[in-house]
């Protein structure tokens, strides 16, 4: 009985999701819409996925060292301490309000915040 109760609300934590996403890809006008269109394959908000999770970026970069990684990672990876550069390049796909909203969607996720 547990498990039925437990798997019919994961169904629904599911279609909740694909729903939001749906919805929110039609415009991208929150940080979250862009980082479910282009992000969320690759970084999660607070675990590590194939790239560092957002929290971590938050508690040790700037705006700048931020914005340039998502326009041009190929520029700034040795700089920002890795090894090599795997991430496309976002500074043709993302306009400078989606940009700057993927950046306060990160910065949310700073420790103390
Ligand atoms: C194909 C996978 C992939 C996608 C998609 C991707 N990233 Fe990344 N990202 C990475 C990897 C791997 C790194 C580590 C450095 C590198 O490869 O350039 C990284 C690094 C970063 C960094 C710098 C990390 C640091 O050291 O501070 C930022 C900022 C970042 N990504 C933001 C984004 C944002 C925002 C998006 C969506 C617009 C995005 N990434 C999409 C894989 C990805």
């Amino acid at each position: 009985m547990k498990y039925i109760i437990k798997s019919a609300l994961f169904v629904m934590f599911l279609l909740n999701i694909t729903n939001a996403n749906s919805l929110e890809q039609k415009a991208l006008t929150t940080g979250d819409s862009v980082f479910k269109a282009y992000c969320w394959g690759c970084h999660h908000q607070t675990s590590v996925a194939f790239g560092p999770s957002f929290e971590d970026i938050a508690n040790k970069r700037t705006v700048g060292e931020i914005q340039g990684h998502i326009v041009s990672p190929k520029s700034t990876y040795k700089q920002l301490g890795h090894k090599r550069s795997v991430m496309p390049a976002f500074g043709e796909t993302l306009s400078q309000k989606e940009l700057d909203l993927i950046t306060n969607f990160i910065l949310s996720f700073k420790k103390g915040n």
